[in-house]
């Protein structure tokens, strides 16, 4: 008879096991959908809508009018000439921040690959953010604009560092911190 706990689930049940022999309980059914997740993210994508504003509408608003400026920035601005098709562009950026903020999963691409042969430099996040924290802050409610904002400087932070290891480089302490713009006029 086997002593210990573990063993005693190894061994074969008293009697040994007998052809036919049929587990009491039904094993886990691995083809049922998982009932909650569609209707969870909806939730959630409602309660942050509800506490900070945050939509789809809002968010193409900002990613339209963070472009806006980009493309006039003359730091930026040349970097974003390779885009090709701008509604293609901004559709796909939706959709980032979608799935950033709204968990909605709408997004599949990778950031880091598009970013690496653009040769950004610090100044070029430092500006990026900028624009957009200076665009969030026009188009949303304080508590939008703070998530978006908390988000970008994550991401840019993780962008940052992997362009910096692409190109052989100790990475930035941190990103500087761009003076507080006054708001965009609308
Ligand atoms: C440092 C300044 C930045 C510049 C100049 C820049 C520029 C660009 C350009 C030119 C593309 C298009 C690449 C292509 O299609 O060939 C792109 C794609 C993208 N950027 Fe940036 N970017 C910057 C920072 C950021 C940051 C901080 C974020 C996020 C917080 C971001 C999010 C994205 C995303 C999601 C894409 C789409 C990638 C894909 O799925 O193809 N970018 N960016």
């Amino acid at each position: 008879m086997p002593t210990t706990p573990a063993a005693r689930l190894q061994a074969p049940p008293p009697g040994g096991i007998r052809k036919g022999h049929r587990l009491r309980t039904a094993p886990p059914t691995v083809t049922q959908p998982i009932p909650e997740t569609a209707a969870r993210r909806a939730a959630l994508a409602a309660e942050i809508a509800d506490r900070t504003g945050l939509d789809e509408a809002t968010l193409e608003r900002v990613v339209r009018a963070f472009y806006a400026a980009a493309r006039q920035d003359p730091l930026l601005g040349p970097l974003f000439a390779r885009v090709g098709d701008w509604e293609a562009h901004i559709a796909r950026i939706v959709a980032f921040w979608s799935s950033v903020v709204l968990l909605s999963g709408r997004y599949h691409g990778n950031p880091a690959a598009a970013h690496l042969p653009l040769g950004l430099q610090p100044q070029h996040f430092a500006r990026w953010l900028e624009l957009f924290e200076r665009t969030a802050r026009a188009a949303c409610r304080p508590e939008g604009a703070a998530l978006l904002a908390d988000r970008a400087r994550r991401i840019a932070r993780s962008l940052a560092l992997g362009v910096a290891a692409r190109q052989g480089e100790r990475p930035p302490r941190r990103i500087a911190r761009a003076r507080p713009a006054p708001p965009a006029s609308s």
